[in-house]
């Protein structure tokens, strides 16, 4: 794996499963998260205090309909309903980039469900 992949199915997951039934993912699997709000995933990433550094989640969303997440870090909202569009199918995979300051030490990079549809499926965060 790219230095800086994150893995979803080994970061800490609230009301997701780990999943393998749709191809296209990295590492050995990715979470399907439960569809209600509040649903997350939060990776809990080492680095040295930058500000502007980007966020790319890798996900993939078959329905025809938006997944929006919250993105929190440190339990504070850096970006708001963050947009997971239509990927066309679930073996179609996507990255969506953020840009957000990370502090020295463990960040706890947390994406949540906004809505009751749940969240994307998620593979990776690359940091
Ligand atoms: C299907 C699909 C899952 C997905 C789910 C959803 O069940 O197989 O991978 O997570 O739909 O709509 O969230
Ligand atoms: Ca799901």
């Amino acid at each position: 794996a790219a230095a800086g992949d994150h893995q979803a199915e080994t970061a800490t997951i609230s009301q997701g499963t780990v999943a393998t039934n749709h191809s296209g993912y990295t590492g050995s699997g990715f979470v399907d998260y439960t569809n209600v709000t509040g649903s997350y995933v939060e990776f809990t990433v080492s680095a040295d205090a930058a500000s502007g550094t980007s966020l790319a989640l890798r996900y993939a969303n078959g329905t025809g309909a938006d997944r929006p997440m919250d993105l929190s870090i440190g339990g504070k909202v850096v970006a708001a309903g963050v947009s997971f569009p239509p990927t066309a199918n679930w073996t179609t995979w996507a990255t969506k980039t953020i840009t957000a300051d990370l502090t020295a030490g463990a960040n706890k990079i947390r994406a949540t469900a906004t809505t009751s549809a749940g969240g994307p499926n998620l593979d990776k965060l690359t940091v």
